[in-house]
């Protein structure tokens, strides 16, 4: 299966796409973790990525674009991928169909996930994130890790993300409105989309997810 996972910062993407891709057997594609993962490295993308990702803007289509379609090409996403995070905008919708149709392939759904406003503020407050894998993430409240401060998955250290200040936050909010929401209609167009409510608990969410993605 091939899926694009979209929603608000906090939504629970990250979340959701780990427990999915675990599910469905195939690999989490995240725009977000390759960019922290090369941040953490200190590669040239990485460098040129932090500002704005640490400023809650999105970054550059030229930087963003060549990277993803990379990663779909590695051998692991053959047989299908989750997309988190990527495409953000209608630009990089329109090349990922061009990548997709190079490849004479297709999305299978489109899977949004609706919260609030309010219930964003309060997961990304408390988030608490792996060093080792970006896919193991935590909530102070809600998701607690069995020790404190210690990834359940991996025994990694748990850090908070420092694009999770509240600054960055309602930049987050306000490029998600301005420049990520109009790929909803572009996707419903295509009767490609399932949008479910991202309330509950995490498991309710994982279960409501793959009942809309079965159809
Ligand atoms: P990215 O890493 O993609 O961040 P985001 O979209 O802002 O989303 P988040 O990671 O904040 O939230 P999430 O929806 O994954 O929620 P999570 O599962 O962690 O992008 C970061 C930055 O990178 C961007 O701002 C941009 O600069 C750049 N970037 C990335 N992709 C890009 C692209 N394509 N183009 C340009 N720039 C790009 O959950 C949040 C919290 O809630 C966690 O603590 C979790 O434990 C908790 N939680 C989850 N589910 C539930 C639940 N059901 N109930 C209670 N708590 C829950
Ligand atoms: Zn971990």
């Amino acid at each position: 299966m091939r899926i694009v996972l979209v929603g608000p910062p906090g939504a629970g993407k990250g979340t959701q796409a780990h427990l999915l891709a675990k599910t469905l057997s195939i690999p989490h594609i995240s725009t977000g973790d390759l960019f922290r993962a090369n941040i953490s490295q200190s590669t040239p993308l990485g460098l040129e990525a932090k500002a704005y990702m640490d400023a809650g803007k999105l970054v550059p289509d030229e930087i963003t674009i060549g990277m993803a379609k990379d990663r779909m090409m590695q051998p692991d996403a053959a047989k299908g991928f989750l997309l988190d995070g990527f495409p953000r905008n209608l630009g990089q919708a329109k090349a990922l169909d061009e990548i997709l149709a190079e490849n004479g392939i297709a999305l299978d759904g489109v899977l949004d996930l609706e919260v609030s406003e309010d219930e964003v503020v309060r997961r990304i407050a408390g988030r608490r994130l792996c060093r080792n894998n970006g896919s193991h993430v935590f909530h102070v409240d809600y998701n607690q890790p069995a020790t404190p401060g210690v990834c359940d998955e991996c025994g990694g250290e748990l850090y908070q993300r420092t694009d999770d200040t509240e600054e960055a936050v309602r930049v987050r909010l306000e490029e998600y409105h301005t420049k990520t929401e109009p790929i909803i209609g572009y996707y419903a167009d295509q009767g490609l989309l399932v949008t479910i409510p991202a309330l509950g608990k995490v498991s309710e969410v994982t279960e409501r997810a793959i009942e809309a993605l079965r159809g």
